[in-house]
């Protein structure tokens, strides 16, 4: 059932294959120091560090560099970032990157000026920000996260073995970002299937979850069929403009907060998946795929309508005089076997967990109440090693 909510997304996007030019629109409306953040160098090999660099020199800026954002951004180069922001009176971040540097940038934009530990305050303690906030814009690389149009922002401390998220409201939201298909031509084919897992879950954890037949479900489900279709295409061929573009686009939507609207939503693959990710610094979305299986045949049984029309209406399982239960199973097969097809992690062992990790990352595991069942630790324990 919709119930009360606000809506509002201040994020401007620019899309297409010329929207590298609407930097030049953007730039004036901030001071004359940018904090240019980016990752390990992809954009210097793929040409896109030169062209943003030629427009940021065209609009007079300075330019303080922040390069070597990790994937699975940690503490350690959040202070750095910090330190770098404070020192030089950054005046607008430009992350160039994937969710990673998008996410990290949007942290240091409320960590700069935080008076306490920012780890405690935002991530332990889940505080609001009340203090000043650098401005945000994006340019991005990789597709799959949702950050340039979110305010999430996930910070992984290894010395705690945690990997937290803060979704900060909507004044953490970047200020633009800049969607470009082809700058994503060039990510190797690993990452684009992470990322089209990615996208792919932040649907699932919304669509599995409340009492509902409403609008945002029939979005989602058109989300999904776009998605499936579309990735099909950009496995054969990794320049197929469209299929890219419906690949960025549909990513942008599965998390810009609009289908979450009217929904309890789940996040508990993502809380899983984050635990891994703690442990192992794996890729996102292998995290994701790995537990996946494991855990929507667990709750399969406390949302059976909802996994019946997930198969009838996202993957054409046709009823016949098959059972609910039957008609569930047949669309979670599909979903496997689309999984792997793009050849995605589909156990944790692969990405690096061990036995003796299996309790402490079930421990460690967020649990959520959003989703069919409020699963237990024990639980989780067993949807781990029903994954390995
Ligand atoms: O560092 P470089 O050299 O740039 O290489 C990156 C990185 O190794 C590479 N890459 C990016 N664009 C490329 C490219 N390589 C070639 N060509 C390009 N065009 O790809 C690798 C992965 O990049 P990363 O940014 O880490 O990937 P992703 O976009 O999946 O971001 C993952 C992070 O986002 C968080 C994840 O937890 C993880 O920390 N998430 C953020 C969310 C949000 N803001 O709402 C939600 C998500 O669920 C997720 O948790
Ligand atoms: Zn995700």
């Amino acid at each position: 059932m919709l119930g009360n909510f606000s809506y509002c997304n201040p994020t401007k996007l620019y899309f297409g294959e010329d929207s590298l030019n609407f930097l030049n629109e953007e730039l004036p409306k901030y001071g004359k120091n940018v904090m240019l953040s980016y990752g390990g160098g992809s954009i210097k090999k793929n040409g896109i560090y030169d062209k943003v660099m030629e427009i940021l020199k065209a609009n007079g800026k300075t330019v303080f560099e922040d390069s070597g954002v990790m994937p699975n951004p940690t503490t350690t180069k959040l202070y750095e970032g910090c330190k770098i922001a404070k020192e030089n009176d950054i005046d607008l971040i430009l992350a160039v990157g994937g969710g990673s540097v998008c996410d990290y940038a949007k942290a240091v934009s409320v960590s700069a000026y935080c008076d306490e530990n920012p780890w405690d305050k935002y991530y332990l303690r889940m505080e609001d920000v009340d203090n000043k906030i650098i401005p945000v814009g994006c340019v991005l690389t990789m597709v799959g996260t949702g950050s340039e149009m979110n305010g999430g922002a996930v910070i992984t401390n290894h010395e705690q073995k945690l990997k937290i998220g803060h979704v900060f409201g909507e004044n953490v939201f970047p200020k633009f970002s800049i969607l470009n298909p082809v700058f994503t031509y060039t990510l190797p084919q690993r990452q684009m299937v992470a990322g089209v897992y990615d996208i792919m879950n932040h649907i699932t954890e919304q669509y599995f979850s409340g009492e509902d037949d409403n609008t945002s479900d029939y979005l989602m489900e058109g989300l999904m069929k776009s998605l499936i279709y579309s990735s099909r295409i950009a496995l054969v061929n990794p320049t197929d403009y469209e299929a890219r573009s419906n690949i960025m686009w549909t990513a942008t939507w599965a998390l810009n907060t609009l289908v979450a609207k009217g929904k309890s939503t789940d996040w508990m693959v993502h809380m899983i998946g984050q635990a891994v990710g703690a442990y192992t610094d794996a890729t996102h979305g292998m995290t994701l795929s790995a537990v996946s299986m494991a855990y929507y045949r667990h709750i399969c049984p406390y949302g059976l309508s909802k996994f019946k029309r997930f198969a009838m209406n996202v993957w054409n399982v046709a009823p016949n005089s098959k059972t609910d239960e039957q008609i569930a199973t047949e669309g979670l097969n599909c979903m496997e076997n689309w999984m792997k097809e793009l050849g995605l992690a589909m156990n944790i062992r692969n990405l690096g967990v061990t036995e003796d990790m299996l309790e402490g990352i079930a421990k460690s595991t967020f649990i959520m109440e959003g989703g069919y069942k409020v699963l237990t630790h024990d639980e989780v324990f067993e949807i781990l090693r029903a994954s390995m």
